[in-house]
């Protein structure tokens, strides 16, 4: 296995001073109070290990959180575990289910752990192509490849890297297909509160008869513009949850403690995740508005920080030559979308990150114009 486009990518973006639009992390500071509530735990001796399951108050606080977003009850006690990342909680999740030679569906365009997880476990990633140019799920072609070895369905909404969301239909189609059978849900939900048009977000975390048979995956990271803390959590049955900790208590065991505490006290304001799908849309308009002076054709994103574009006015060359070429030429980063296929599927479109100071934006706009 070789090095990931996004080192490749981001080794390019630094060589020629780019602009890096390509990897997904903010480049404007996250919250001082959230900076603050882990400096004063830190004061507060919080430095040693928490549980293995995570610091009690901040999994009621979630749990909490959880009841007032989608309705549903579940136990901080049994059902919630923190977790260093999602990445990590989806990991975890395959590793506690599947067995070799066990299938897994697998929507393409896909974040890039998903497939080696599914390998590493033996498993045989089974892959489906979302319908291109809107990235829906084809839900006649998922009922097509299910297999009496169908172990596990792996979904991600909002999406990475396309910006689409799951609705309400696709969630009664999935009930509908795994209803009677012994088939598992991951539900990479990293982006939960980056949902844009007031669309409310189809977390499995609505539907308890789903939860049954699910691992749902989160990102502390992700939502609150700290990448780089790696922390996240999982929530699912307490039958799956307690397996789940049998994998998870010899591999990380417990997860950064300040970290933890100060989270605990900055989600129980409703505030520091209810502003968050106002402020990043108000990014991604922006990008929009700034992109119209480009050839560049913007897809839709409803949710995440990213948004895909086609380049059709500008060439035809394969999305990777074409977001090298740009980068060393025109000084501006993106990644191409084929990346996130297995076998290399070129629509023609880049990734634009747009979780980005407005500067940043600005200066990348001025660089895309000049591409004709
Ligand atoms: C779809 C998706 N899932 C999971 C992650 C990783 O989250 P974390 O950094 O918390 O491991 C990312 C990060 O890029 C992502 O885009």
């Amino acid at each position: 296995m070789g090095t990931t486009i996004f080192t490749v990518m981001s080794a390019l973006a630094t060589e020629h001073n780019a602009v890096n639009l390509g990897q997904g992390f903010p480049d404007y500071p996250m919250s001082e109070e959230l900076i603050a509530d882990v400096n004063e735990a830190m004061r507060q001796g919080f430095n040693q290990y928490v549980p293995m399951q995570g610091y009690m108050p901040l999994r009621e606080v979630l749990a909490e959180k959880v009841q007032g977003l989608y309705k549903t009850i579940v136990s901080p006690d049994t059902q919630i575990t923190i977790t260093p990342g999602g990445t990590y909680a989806i990991y975890t999740a395959l590793t506690t289910v599947l067995q070799p030679g066990d299938e897994v569906i697998i929507f393409e365009p896909a974040y890039d752990s998903y497939v080696p997880n599914v390998e590493v476990n033996g498993a045989i990633p089974i892959l489906i192509d979302l319908k291109f140019p809107e990235y829906k799920i084809d839900w006649a072609e998922v009922r097509h490849k299910i297999s009496p070895k169908t172990k596990m369905i792996m979904l991600n909404s909002p999406h990475n890297p396309t910006g689409a969301v799951l609705r309400e239909e696709d969630m009664a189609e999935l009930r509908e297909i795994v209803k009677g059978t012994n088939i598992f849900i991951c539900s990479d939900e990293v982006y939960e509160h980056l949902i844009f048009d007031n669309i409310p977000h189809q977390s499995i975390l609505r539907y308890p008869d789903l939860l049954e048979r699910s691992f749902v995956c989160f990102s502390f990271g992700k939502v609150y513009h700290c990448t780089g803390w790696k922390l996240g959590y999982c929530i699912s049955s307490p039958a799956l949850m307690q397996e789940f900790r049998k994998v998870h208590q010899f591999n990380c065991f417990s997860c950064n403690s300040p970290q933890q505490v100060a989270l605990s006290k900055f989600i129980s304001n409703r505030n520091s995740y209810l502003s968050l799908p106002s402020f990043m849309q108000q990014k991604r308009d922006y990008f929009i508005r700034l992109m119209q002076n480009t050839k560049f054709k913007l897809l839709d994103s409803k949710g995440s920080y990213f948004i895909c574009a086609t380049y059709d006015q500008i060439s035809n060359e394969s999305d990777t030559n074409f977001s090298i070429r740009i980068t060393k030429e025109y000084g501006v980063t993106s990644i191409p979308v084929s990346v996130f296929y297995r076998a290399g599927t070129d629509n023609k479109v880049v990734r634009f990150c747009f979780a980005k100071k407005n500067e940043t934006l600005e200066a990348a706009v001025q660089k895309l114009i000049n591409i004709v």
